[in-house]
């Protein structure tokens, strides 16, 4: 069945914010890199490259069901944060606002009884939950750690092993 005019929208929205989570990443990633947590900065390269994976997935979606994919222009990321951890609060954040559109898009989606579309977003919806709660989780150690400049340092060389492996 040829993908509908509505989810198509809403597709292409998606698409839309799961390269501006990417630009976020990536940002994100420069300004660790540039005050020197370069473990952080991989660990966020790393993300940047699943949201184009994100993206790339509803991308061939709507492909695959003879839709159209229409890009849009990305907004410009945020250049710098208060400190390490206030950019993984961001991420944090920024993760609980794409899992509540992924929940909405599914909710199109039942109620356009797009079958082929909810099967799709069973899988992000579960990768949502593994998004927020690895970020949740940072987030805790990074306040736990506090100021300590040991423990920053040692945090940031297990963020860079993620990095590698991502
Ligand atoms: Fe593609 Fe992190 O959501």
């Amino acid at each position: 069945m040829q993908i509908g005019k509505t989810i198509q929208g809403a597709m292409n929205d998606q698409i839309h914010k799961e390269m501006e989570s990417a630009y976020l990443y990536l940002g994100m990633s420069a300004y660790f890199s540039g005050t020197n947590h370069p473990g952080a900065a991989a660990w966020m390269r790393a993300q940047a490259r699943e949201e184009i994976g994100h993206a790339m997935k509803f991308t061939d979606f709507v492909e695959d069901r003879g839709g159209s994919v229409v890009l849009r222009a990305l907004a410009a990321p945020p250049a710098t944060f208060a400190s390490p951890l206030a950019a993984f609060e961001a991420a944090a954040e920024h993760e609980a606002v794409v899992s509540a559109s992924i929940n909405a898009l599914f909710e199109l989606a039942a109620k356009e009884k797009d079958y082929a579309t909810q099967a799709l977003l069973q899988w992000f919806i579960t990768e949502q939950v593994e998004e927020e709660k690895t970020s949740r989780q940072i987030v805790d150690t990074l306040r736990t750690i506090g100021t300590n400049t040991s423990g920053l340092y040692m945090f940031d060389r297990e963020l860079g092993r993620r990095g590698q492996a991502g």
